[in-house]
């Protein structure tokens, strides 16, 4: 069946960033375009969405090169895409009626037209719309599925979180709390970052590895040494991290943001004292775990209610703040969760 419901006045053109060039090492306002387009006609089973937020996220730096990967490369001339919030305004779709809130994954442009169940409508009356995005979404998520499933933490762990202030972080923080760690231990950039470690994320200890000195700050931290650790940042993190491992310890291989803009990834832990401690390294990608996002929500939702969850934006003004916000989430100048506000 086919429905057709057209709200008041529609816009007829739209705006949305597309990737001008590829960059080459650290990405800059030059490899983005702001175009303005005209907004198709819907075809049947299609919705119209007016995007309110979007999310500017780490993984797109990898989607701005054209090499193979889990996800295909954003192509240049097109606009680029990432999960979004908005409303529906036209709808031509019996599913999703106008006026209902979804989140979708053409973000980087004002409206979107798109095939309804491509959509996913979410109660904006539970959560303010952009929590979808962050504590609420793949963000949240993330934290989620890497503390009870990937490097499971068990009551009593010594549990090490990287990127710690940033959005996967500051859940996984608390998280690891809620779910019985003894001792949870972040580290983030500078001085402000870790002292809201300590006020406002619950973590007991926050290293700010810019200072230097990773592996002693982490030592101090954790004498007898760490039981999980997050990782979000690679490098000389994951070297670190895996060197203070206890027997049997794990590691969930989250991100490896400090090696984003490098042509080849930055130089490995030691395995060997992996092997020999029993250490488990296991990646993971969040969309293995959409098929519990429904009951995610549910459990985050009330976590967010109670004020078990606590959480923090970082909000850029308008479409054309896009890129910038792009560029800042890759250099650490969100805390929590890094969003654009559309309208
Ligand atoms: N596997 C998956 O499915 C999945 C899903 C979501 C996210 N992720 C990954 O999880 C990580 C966090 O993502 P997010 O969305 O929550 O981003 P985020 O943590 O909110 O933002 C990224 C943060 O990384 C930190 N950073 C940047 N360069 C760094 C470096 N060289 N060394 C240490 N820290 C650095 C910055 O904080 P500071 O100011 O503290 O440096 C920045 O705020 C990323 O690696 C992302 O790719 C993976």
């Amino acid at each position: 069946m086919t429905t057709q419901s057209i709200s008041a006045t529609l816009p007829v053109s739209t705006r949305e960033i597309q990737l001008a060039a590829r960059p080459e090492g650290a990405p800059s306002a030059a490899n983005f375009a702001l175009v303005t387009r005209p907004i198709p006609e819907l075809a049947d089973g299609q919705i119209l969405v007016r995007n309110t937020w979007m999310s500017v996220d780490p993984y797109m730096r990898g989607r701005m090169d054209d090499r193979p990967s889990y996800i295909a490369p954003f192509q240049v001339g097109a606009a680029m895409e990432g999960s979004a919030v908005g409303e529906v305004i036209a709808s031509r779709s019996a599913r999703i009626p106008v006026g209902a809130q979804v989140t979708h994954f053409a973000g980087w442009r004002e409206h979107a037209v798109l095939d309804a169940e491509l959509a996913t409508p979410v109660d904006t009356t539970a959560a303010a719309p952009q929590h979808f995005l962050g504590a609420l979404g793949t963000t949240g998520l993330t934290a989620y599925a890497a503390l009870t499933d990937v490097a499971p933490v068990r009551p009593g762990d010594t549990v090490f979180v990287s990127a710690a202030a940033g959005a996967v972080g500051s859940v996984a923080g608390q998280l690891a709390k809620a779910l019985g760690a003894s001792r949870v231990i972040g580290s983030a950039g500078g001085p402000a970052k870790t002292a809201l470690l300590l006020e406002e994320f619950g973590f007991d200890t926050a290293i700010d590895y810019r200072a230097g000195d990773l592996a002693g700050q982490l030592a101090a931290a954790a004498p007898e040494g760490i039981d999980v650790y997050l990782d979000s940042v690679g490098g000389e993190h994951l070297r670190v991290a895996v060197a203070a491992m206890r027997p049997k310890g794990r590691v969930a291989l989250v991100g490896a943001i400090s090696g984003y803009n490098g042509a080849t990834g930055e130089p490995g832990p030691d395995l060997y004292l992996a092997a020999t401690n029993e250490v488990s390294l296991r990646g993971m990608l969040v969309s293995s775990y959409f098929p519990i996002f429904g009951e995610y929500i549910g459990k985050a939702a009330a976590w967010l209610a109670d004020g078990t969850l606590r959480t923090r934006e970082t909000v850029y003004e308008g479409l054309e703040q896009a890129p910038a916000a792009f560029l800042g989430v890759l250099s650490g100048a969100n805390t929590g969760k890094m969003l654009v506000r559309l309208g």
